[in-house]
């Protein structure tokens, strides 16, 4: 089997694209499948450098996401799924963990998931479109709905909208009837944001948010005398960013966050936290049942993932240090 594996945290030297592994088996309950697309998410470079506190076995496999064909089935596999079936996982494996992660990843021409986590394929989506969506669109499905009830007319600001979790939230808060403003550097990002909907866009490479955000969105009054202000900012990049943000929403505003890209452990400004009464909102994961609406979503035509660009998985270095030197826009897909 051909697969990319790392044997050891650093750089995106360690990744090494190799023939002749031994293919995985599907052992009881398991499903095999041959993986047709596999995509990358922030977390790779994380894993790949060692920078997250989880142990990773080694060799590793990086790309949680993934969509194939069912190549066998083990015993017990109940249901109708059959070989040659087109299907994705939720990589969120039960009693393994993630993808990429702990378990082996999806940049290889074979995995082997328990039953539980295969997802049918919609005819209708494309096998690089379903690789797009797992980790990135549903997490950003849970913040926008489950957990942030991003509302119609509300207005929400996106700090590092660029990216995965960033495109999707974008459109799943325009088809929620939100006023967006997304935030990315360059001028070429701040046109594909609007040409995927952000009403308003942010060059952080030339604009500081704050006060970019400010004349967008007007200054709050914290006795919501008026309507100035954001009513959500979604902030999974942490660092500097976090005490400003606080100051950028209006009375009972809320803050969702699901990451630190550049820092989990922010200076705060619990003034603003207490006189605005805004609320903190964690957002962890989605369901498989995300996943299905999300596929479902796709497939009716309403949702269009945006892929930044598909690479074939010899190119994979490629595709992650293209991702760690900021110059992607959604998602980073590998063909296997
Ligand atoms: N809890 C969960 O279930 C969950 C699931 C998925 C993702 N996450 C987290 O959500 C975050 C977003 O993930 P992602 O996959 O979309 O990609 P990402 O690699 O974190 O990038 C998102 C965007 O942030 C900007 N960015 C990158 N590094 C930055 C830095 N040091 N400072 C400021 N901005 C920076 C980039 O845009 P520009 O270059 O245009 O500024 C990039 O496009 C990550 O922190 C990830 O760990 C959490």
């Amino acid at each position: 089997m051909r697969a990319c594996i790392y044997e050891k945290h650093g750089g995106t030297e360690q990744l090494r694209v190799v023939d002749g592994l031994e293919a995985p088996q599907a052992g009881e309950g398991e499903v095999r499948i041959r993986v047709r697309a596999a995509a990358l998410n922030g977390f790779d470079p994380m894993m790949l450098e060692g920078s997250t506190g989880l142990t990773v076995p080694m060799p590793m496999t990086p790309c949680g996401d993934f969509a194939g064909e069912i190549s066998g089935l083990g015993s017990g596999v109940s249901g109708d799924w059959r070989v040659g079936q087109r299907v994705t996982a939720n990589p969120v494996l039960p009693a393994r963990g993630m993808m990429g992660e702990v378990a082996p990843g999806a940049a290889a021409e074979y995995v082997v998931v328990p039953q539980e986590a295969v997802i049918a394929l919609p005819d209708a989506v494309t096998f690089e479109q379903a690789a797009a969506l797992p980790v990135a669109y549903g997490t950003a499905i849970r913040m926008m709905r489950a957990r942030g009830q991003v509302g119609n007319g509300e207005k929400v600001l996106i700090l590092g909208a660029t990216g995965g979790v960033g495109v999707a939230a974008i459109q799943l808060a325009k088809m929620a009837g939100a006023v967006v403003t997304a935030c990315g550097r360059g001028e070429d990002k701040g046109r594909k944001l609007k040409e995927i909907g952000a009403d308003h866009v942010i060059d952080t490479d030339k604009e500081e948010i704050f006060h970019a955000a400010r004349t967008i969105a007007g200054k709050p009054s914290y006795d919501g005398s008026n309507d100035d202000g954001y009513d959500v900012v979604v902030n999974y990049i942490g660092g500097d960013t976090w005490a400003m943000a606080l100051k950028l929403l209006k009375r009972h505003g809320r803050v969702l966050v699901c990451g630190a890209t550049a820092g989990y452990d922010p200076k705060t400004d619990l003034r603003y936290i207490w006189s605005f009464e805004e609320t903190i909102i964690g957002c962890n994961g989605w369901t498989s049942d995300d996943q299905i609406e999300l596929l479902d979503l796709v497939a009716r035509g309403h949702l269009d993932p945006v892929i930044n660009k598909v690479y074939p998985l010899q190119d994979i270095k490629t595709a992650f240090d293209d991702l760690i030197g900021r110059r992607v826009f959604g998602k980073q897909v590998i063909k296997i």
